[in-house]
């Protein structure tokens, strides 16, 4: 089994380094156009395997696609990522010029992959890689809801004084600050919902908290956040892998769930070994629906710059 991660930045060597030491595949290649950078992380990544106990492998490579052939499962992390200030949707420009090559490249070596897409802005560049490969719906996830989800979890565990772990929540929609929805009136806390221990301003700080967390990061650090993105990828590789059937939100293709059409946006899915096997119904209430459509036509305009600028 091999995995490969293109981009060997922040996010990509951090899904890299969470992928090896989960010892799920037998090589990870991490690839690069920096010469030289992917060698090095991996190489790095390496010398830990005899202090963390892993037998995996990382390999890093410059741009050499034939290093990937026969990859079951490939994240995209290549492209540029937010300054202080910047939305996640400046990034289209570049990023979409990127990730429609690098699909190009990866299906000529791996005809049957299965492809996670991180780079932002993530639900148009997900769009983009479904469109311009044509490949099957389900082969084509977008790693966005899993993050936000998990930041949506640390915030309730902050306010609960509780453990992340106890907490079911999710975050579906878009993946950018203003069209993410943390549906907190579907969170539990060992089973019990939220919103008996929380008042409603509670309720909607952690909701605020949540949408702005990845801008508050990137506001602290000069860049945006890895650790929780990478991890986020690597758990959803892993259950791709091992075949978990896991519950994540991810950005998949709609044909008329929740109202809508032609988009990848966030809904929660199954993930195994087909990439995103079904979509988990939800019911939501008007107030949500209706977040939802607004979120669904932000996430669609942002798709018509890709048709604007004859990308797809
Ligand atoms: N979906 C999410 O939840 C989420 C979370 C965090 C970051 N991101 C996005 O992920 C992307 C990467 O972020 P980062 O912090 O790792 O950035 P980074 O700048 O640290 O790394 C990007 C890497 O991509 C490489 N790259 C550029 N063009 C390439 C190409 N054609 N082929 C191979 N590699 C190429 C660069 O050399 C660089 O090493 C950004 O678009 C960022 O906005 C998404």
């Amino acid at each position: 089994m091999k995995i490969t991660v293109i981009g060997a930045g922040a996010v990509g060597a951090t899904t890299a380094d969470n992928l090896v030491r989960r010892n799920i595949a037998e090589e990870i290649i991490l690839l690069d156009i920096k010469e030289g950078v992917a060698e090095g992380k991996a190489q790095d990544m390496m010398q830990t395997a005899a202090l963390l106990g892993f037998d995996s492998k990382v390999k890093g490579v410059t741009n050499d696609y034939l290093q990937t052939a026969g990859s079951a499962v490939a994240v995209i992390t290549s492209g540029i990522p937010r300054k202080p200030g910047m939305t996640r949707e400046e990034l289209i420009g570049t990023n979409a010029g990127i990730v429609k090559t690098v699909v190009q490249n990866l299906l000529e070596y791996s005809p049957d992959i299965i492809i996670l897409v991180v780079s932002n802005p993530m639900d148009t560049m997900t769009y983009l890689a479904l469109k311009s490969s044509g490949i099957a719906k389900n082969r084509i996830i977008g790693m966005g809801g899993a993050l936000d989800s998990a930041r949506f979890k640390f915030q309730l565990a902050s306010q609960l004084n509780a453990s992340a772990n106890d907490l079911n929540a999710i975050v579906v929609g878009g993946h950018g600050d203003t069209t993410m929805i943390p549906l907190i009136k579907h969170a539990t806390w060992n089973s019990i919902p939220v919103t008996h221990f929380l008042s409603e301003e509670e309720q909607e700080a952690i909701v605020h908290k949540t949408m702005v967390g990845g801008a508050t990061l990137t506001a602290l650090i000069g860049t945006s956040a890895w650790y929780a993105p990478g991890a986020a990828a690597a758990a959803m590789v892993e259950s791709i892998v091992r075949n978990q059937n896991r519950v994540f939100t991810a950005s998949v293709y709609l044909e008329g769930e929740f109202d809508q059409e032609d988009i990848n946006i966030g809904v929660p899915v199954v993930i195994n070994r087909h990439g995103w096997d079904r979509i988990v119904p939800l019911e939501l209430s008007e107030r949500e629906k209706q977040a939802f459509a607004k979120s669904a036509d932000a996430v669609r305009n942002m798709n018509q710059v890709l048709r604007d600028n004859n990308i797809i």
